[in-house]
């Protein structure tokens, strides 16, 4: 067996403890093992594909990033080309990209992404490629498995933001609004309001009114807890039902949301009369060492894609279904987006612990 393996799209910690995984049970199978570089920009001729032995694995399963690299530019059904007018546009290279990975004897593919890979791997596997994705992203959001790896990282980072942005607001009698991650879900938000104690989280899930969050911050003033915190998802719609789009993004890429906090703050201050500050998190959600929780999962996951390649399950990917690592079909995962249950337990003990989503006016 002649194995690739890449990385697709926004990267996640845990990235290089799957590509270790993956690379060293195919190799104790007798398998030779591929990287292509950048998404697929290495079977395209746009980046390279390079040979994965145990020696160039070795010691990265601690590490953020992917040692493939990455690219959310790079759909092979719709390759953004630059024209002579300096305008992109966009072409169909997943012939081109099918006889490249014929030509270097490629035989299957471990393909680690979101839901934009898995989509492209689905169409891939629809034109005959022999492809295993396994599920990659700090939102959550892919259906089918209880979690993917980097999603515990990035709220352990958002959970230490919060403690810090606990202390210095508590000492200023201050609102601090934190927007984190996650685009059109809210699990970043509500896994490290709740977990980081919050007082106010809004999500994309919960349509909220600024004169709630307003009467849970002074709600709480008048019991003399003078500062407040709050988490917005980045992709938590305002008032009128619009999610804040922030700068240009690149041709070929997906809509880059955020901002929100900045607006809220503003709001707020303008409507309590308390000082508030904000601050956006961005990408320092998606960097450093993944957490022990996201290194195994992704140990698993790595493991379980070699066992499904040897096992012909093109079209599926691993998922944690617990306690088990299980296999399904990608088009099953990609029916509905995964996505924050308004009337899930967490949402519930976050009610009844006080914390506010927004949505409805706090008990005085
Ligand atoms: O999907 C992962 C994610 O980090 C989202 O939470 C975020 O909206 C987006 O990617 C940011 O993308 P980029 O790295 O292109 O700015």
């Amino acid at each position: 067996m002649r194995l690739a393996i890449s990385t697709g799209g926004g990267d996640a910690p845990g990235l290089n403890a799957v590509i270790r995984a993956a690379t060293l049970s195919a190799i104790a199978r007798g398998w030779t093992v591929l990287g292509i570089k950048r998404g697929y920009a290495g079977l395209l001729g746009e980046d390279e594909v390079v040979p994965l032995t145990a020696d160039s694995v070795r010691g990265i399963a601690h590490l953020g990033g992917t040692i493939l690299r990455t690219t959310n530019r790079g759909n092979p059904f719709e390759f953004p080309r630059l024209q002579a007018d300096g305008t992109y546009k966009n072409f169909d290279r997943s012939d081109e990209l099918i006889d490249n990975a014929r030509n270097l004897g490629i035989q299957a593919i471990i393909s680690i992404g979101g839901d934009g890979s898995l989509g492209i791997a689905q169409k891939l596997v629809d034109k005959g490629m022999r492809i295993v994705c396994v599920p990659k992203t700090i939102d959550n959001d892919v259906s089918g498995t209880v979690t993917t790896f980097g999603f515990d990282t990035a709220v352990s980072t958002a959970i230490e933001a919060i403690d810090k942005l606990h202390t210095t607001a508590e000492s200023h009698d201050r609102v601090m609004v934190l927007e984190v991650m996650g685009r059109d879900a809210g699990f970043i938000a509500l896994h490290s309001g709740v977990s980081g104690t919050a007082d106010v989280v809004l999500l994309p899930e919960i349509p909220w009114k600024l004169e709630h969050v307003v009467q849970a911050i002074m709600e709480r003033d008048r019991r003399g807890r003078k500062f407040a915190i709050v988490v917005v998802a980045e992709g938590a719609t305002d008032e009128s039902g619009q999610v804040s789009i922030i700068g240009e993004s690149m041709p070929g890429q997906a809509r880059r949301v955020g901002g929100i906090a900045q607006r809220l703050a503003h709001a707020i201050q303008e409507q309590t009369g308390k000082e508030c500050r904000s601050m956006v998190l961005g990408h320092l959600q998606r960097g450093g060492m993944p957490t022990g929780y996201d290194r195994l999962l992704a140990t698993r996951f790595g493991g379980a894609a070699t066992q499904a390649v040897a096992d012909g399950k093109w079209g599926h990917m691993v998922a944690l279904q617990t306690p088990n690592i299980v296999t399904v079909p990608i088009k099953e995962a990609l029916k509905e987006p995964k996505r924050v249950d308004p009337t899930h337990d967490v949402v519930r003990t976050a009610r009844a612990v006080g914390i506010s989503f927004g949505d409805r006016p706090a008990a005085v």
